[in-house]
């Protein structure tokens, strides 16, 4: 059973080396010349096509001895494995693909994960020494899978390591120091990572940092801004073989409903200066807004640009009892107030952890999750040429920002 879905513009055009093909039955098929493998799904949109109706006057459709289907076209004299009606195929989404709820936003880490046997997966989560990222590493390493916990402090992310092995001896974790208000810290951290690891299958970013006052990175960036999405978006990009290479392999990013609030819209908006502002022009909420949307947008884009990984974003819980409040004063005094109300740490890491592992979210990439539900994110979230513009943009800081240490280094 088929249900229709909106025709899709720009985004469904198809990445170098791969074709568009149909089966006998007209359901549309995607070929990678370069791997050639096949698939059912879209590899930018993970949607699926189907064709139907008669061939236009004067083509015949036949199978070659190698089953291969074949359109000719006797007008023209020519053949070829082109369905003529391919320009017209309409998207569509099997029900049995239309995600059953099994969990929602009282479900805990632990019970999306309740059953599932991770020992063959290596996951790195950034932030992973307190809150959300503590259970989502603790939820994954108590299911066998190896955790790299990518924390600034080492000594917080051995604590951590020893309470996960308390709880279970043989808990694979293992510490790697990562800062990111520093992208050197980031490469050399990556560079550790990959003399250990040949693959990985889960990369959780879920770092983040809310409230700061004013401050610039090693970098020369605002802090919010390159912590939230810029030195996670660059361990993203040195990851990238790595990830790759490994058997579906998943990016999560953990964004926040927050990302809702910022006031990027258009094109126009998304400029160097409204991502990494000056000190007059800082305020710290509209500062994590802005660097939520960036989570979002970076997980749509990548999702464009990886099609063989898939890449959700999520938002963990409203007001959830951690540390992120510690810079404010009064977002402490809120969130503690609020406490009684709002989700446990257990219940915000099951998003991250449901995007992560759930087998049902196969070809739903660059889908956006709250309460281990799909749903949409704001308008700018959606907008691919916002996500066209903040990677570019992002390449181009992480490229000023390591000429400027180098020129720095090599006047020293
Ligand atoms: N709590 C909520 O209500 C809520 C709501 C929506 C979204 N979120 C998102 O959920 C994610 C996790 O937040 P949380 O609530 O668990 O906050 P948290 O308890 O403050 O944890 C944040 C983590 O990020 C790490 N971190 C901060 N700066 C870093 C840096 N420069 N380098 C490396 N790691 C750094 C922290 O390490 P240290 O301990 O060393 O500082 C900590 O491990 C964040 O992305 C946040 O935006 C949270």
């Amino acid at each position: 059973m088929v249900a229709a879905l909106n025709d899709s513009d720009s985004e469904d055009e198809l990445p170098p080396g791969w074709e568009e093909r149909t089966t006998l039955d007209g359901n549309v098929y995607y070929v990678n010349h370069y791997t050639k493998g096949t698939q059912w799904t879209h590899p930018r949109t993970g949607r699926k096509k189907i064709v139907n109706g008669d061939l236009p006057p004067g083509w015949e459709k036949c199978v070659s001895d190698d089953g291969k289907v074949l359109y000719i076209d006797h007008t023209n004299r020519t053949t070829t494995y082109t369905d003529p009606r391919l320009a017209f195929a309409t998207e569509y989404r099997e029900m049995s693909q239309v995600i059953r709820q099994r969990f929602d936003g009282s479900s805990t880490a632990l019970a999306v994960l309740h059953g599932r046997d991770l020992r063959n997966k290596i996951a790195l989560v950034t932030g992973a020494n307190t809150g959300i990222g503590y259970e989502t590493a603790r939820s994954l390493a108590l299911h066998g899978c190896e955790v790299v916990l990518a924390c600034r402090d080492m000594e917080k992310a051995n604590e951590s390591i020893k309470r996960i092995q308390q709880e279970k001896e043989t808990a694979n974790c293992v510490a790697l120091k990562m800062d990111l208000t520093s992208l050197s810290n980031v490469r050399e951290a990556v560079e550790q990572f990959k003399q250990k690891f040949k693959f990985l299958h889960i990369l959780i970013l879920n770092a983040g940092v809310f409230g700061l006052p004013y401050q610039l990175t090693k970098d020369g960036y605002e802090t919010t801004f390159q912590v939230n999405h810029l030195s996670q978006f660059y361990l993203t990009l040195l990851l990238k073989e790595t990830i790759q290479n490994s058997d579906n392999s998943r990016v999560v990013v953990v964004s926040s409903e927050s990302h809702r609030f910022s006031s990027i819209h258009t094109l126009e908006d998304l400029h160097q200066l409204t991502l990494s502002p000056p000190a007059y022009k800082y305020w710290a909420m509209g500062a994590y807004n802005e660097s939520k949307l960036c989570n979002v947008l970076f997980a749509q884009e990548l999702a464009r640009q990886w099609p063989s990984v898939s890449v959700f974003s999520c938002h963990p819980g409203n007001m959830v009892s951690t540390s992120l409040s510690r810079h404010w004063w009064l977002f402490r005094l809120l969130f503690a107030f609020v406490r009684p109300f709002t989700k446990s740490v257990q219940q915000a890491a099951s998003t991250s952890v449901f995007c992560a592992t759930a087998p049902e979210l196969e070809g739903l990439t660059g889908s956006y999750f709250n309460n281990c539900c799909r749903c949409q994110p704001s308008n700018a979230g959606l907008d691919p040429a916002l996500g066209a513009r903040l990677w570019t943009l992002s390449q181009d800081m992480i490229t000023d920002a390591l000429k400027r240490e180098k020129d720095n280094y090599g006047e020293k």
